[in-house]
C-alpha cells in the first residue's frame, strides 16, 4: 500500500488491540476499491481515552473504531451522537465530520445485517431470545428493538444486567422486553415460542471452546435460527450442538464483518467489499 501525504488515516482505538482482525480486513476492502485510506491499531491506555479522541482531530484522522475498554467512556468526547449510539450508551465508530466527532454503534447494525443476508432471517414481527446481558447484548437487543422485533427475552447468570436492557427497550422503542430465568422450566416455553436463539456470553470463545451456554439443546425446535456472537472459533460447540438438534445457525464472523462493513461505508462512503472482507478474516481466523 502506497502511503502518501494524501492517505486518509482510519484505526482502531482500545486497549489492547493486538489480536484485532479489523486491520486485515479494513485494508484490504480500501486495496480492492483502490481507495486512499489505510486503518491502523492504536493502543489506548484505559485512562487516555481524552487525550485520543483530541487526537482525531489533531491529527484530522478519517474515523476510527473503538473497542474495550473505551466504547462506554469514548462517549463523553464526542459532538454528536446516532440515536442507536444514544440508546446502547457505547460506541464503537467514530467519524470526523470537519472536526466535529460523530459517535456510531454498528455492533448491533452488523449483527442484523448478518441476520438479513447471510441467515435470509428478518427478525420484523419475530420473538428471539437472547442468552447473556453484557455489552454485546445491549447492542444487538436495541438494534434487534429498533429493526422491529416484536419480542426480546433475555436470560442472564446475572438477572440485574438484563433488566437494565429490557427497561431501555420497553422504554424507548416498540418491542416488548422480558427477562427470565436461566432454568429448563422457565426457558422451554419461551424457547418453543423463539424464531431464533442468540448466544452473546462469551462462553464457548478459544481458547475456552469446550464450554457452551447452559441451554439444553433438545428445548429447541428443529428450524428455529441459533446464532452465536463468538467467531473463534467459527463453528462453536453450542452451534455444533444446535445443528444436531435439527436447528439452522448462524456465526459471531457475520456479526464481525458487517459491523467493520457498515463502519466502512461511514467513513467512505462506498458500499464495502464484502466478500473480499470476509475473505481476509476467514484467513486470519485459520492463522
Ligand atoms: P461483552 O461486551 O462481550 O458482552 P461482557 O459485558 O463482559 O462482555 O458480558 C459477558 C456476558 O457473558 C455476560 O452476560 C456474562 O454473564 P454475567 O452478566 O452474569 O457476568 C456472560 N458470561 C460470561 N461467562 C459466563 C459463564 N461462565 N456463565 C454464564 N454466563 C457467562
Amino acid at each position: 500500500m502506497g502511503i502518501t501525504g494524501k492517505t486518509k488515516v482510519v484505526g482502531l482505538f482500545g486497549y489492547p488491540v493486538a489480536h484485532s482482525f479489523s486491520p486485515q480486513m479494513h485494508n484490504a476492502a480500501f486495496r480492492q476499491l483502490s481507495l486512499d485510506y489505510c486503518y491502523v491499531p492504536f493502543p489506548v491506555n484505559p485512562d487516555r481515552i481524552c487525550e485520543a479522541a483530541a487526537a482525531v482531530r489533531a491529527l484530522s484522522l478519517a474515523g476510527v473504531n473503538v473497542t474495550v475498554p473505551h466504547k462506554q467512556g469514548v462517549i463523553a468526547y464526542l459532538d454528536e451522537l446516532s440515536s442507536e449510539a444514544r440508546l446502547i450508551g457505547a460506541v464503537n465508530t467514530i467519524v470526523n465530520k470537519e472536526g466535529r466527532l460523530v459517535g456510531y454503534n454498528t455492533d448491533g447494525q452488523g449483527f442484523v445485517r448478518s441476520l438479513r443476508t447471510d441467515a435470509g432471517f428478518d427478525p420484523k414481527g419475530k420473538s428471539l431470545i437472547l442468552l447473556g446481558a453484557g455489552g454485546a447484548a445491549r447492542g444487538v437487543a436495541v438494534q434487534l428493538a429498533l429493526a422491529g422485533t416484536r419480542k426480546i427475552t433475555i436470560v442472564n447468570r446475572t438477572p440485574k444486567k438484563a433488566e437494565e436492557i429490557v427497561q431501555v427497550i420497553n422504554e424507548h422503542t416498540q418491542a416488548e422486553a422480558e427477562v427470565l430465568p436461566w432454568t429448563a422450566e422457565s426457558l422451554a416455553p419461551a424457547v418453543r415460542a423463539a424464531a431464533a436463539v442468540v448466544n452473546t456470553t462469551s462462553l464457548g470463545m478459544h481458547p475456552r471452546e469446550e464450554e457452551a451456554p447452559p441451554l439444553e439443546t433438545d428445548l429447541l425446535v428443529p428450524g428455529t435460527l441459533v446464532a452465536d456472537l463468538v467467531y473463534n472459533p467459527v463453528r462453536t460447540l453450542f452451534l455444533q450442538k444446535a445443528e444436531a438438534a435439527g436447528c439452522q445457525t448462524l456465526s459471531g464472523l457475520g456479526m464481525l464483518l458487517h459491523q467493520g462493513a457498515i463502519a466502512f461505508e461511514l467513513w467512505t462512503g462506498c458500499t464495502a467489499p464484502i466478500q473480499v472482507m470476509r475473505d481476509a478474516l476467514t484467513k486470519e481466523l485459520k492463522n
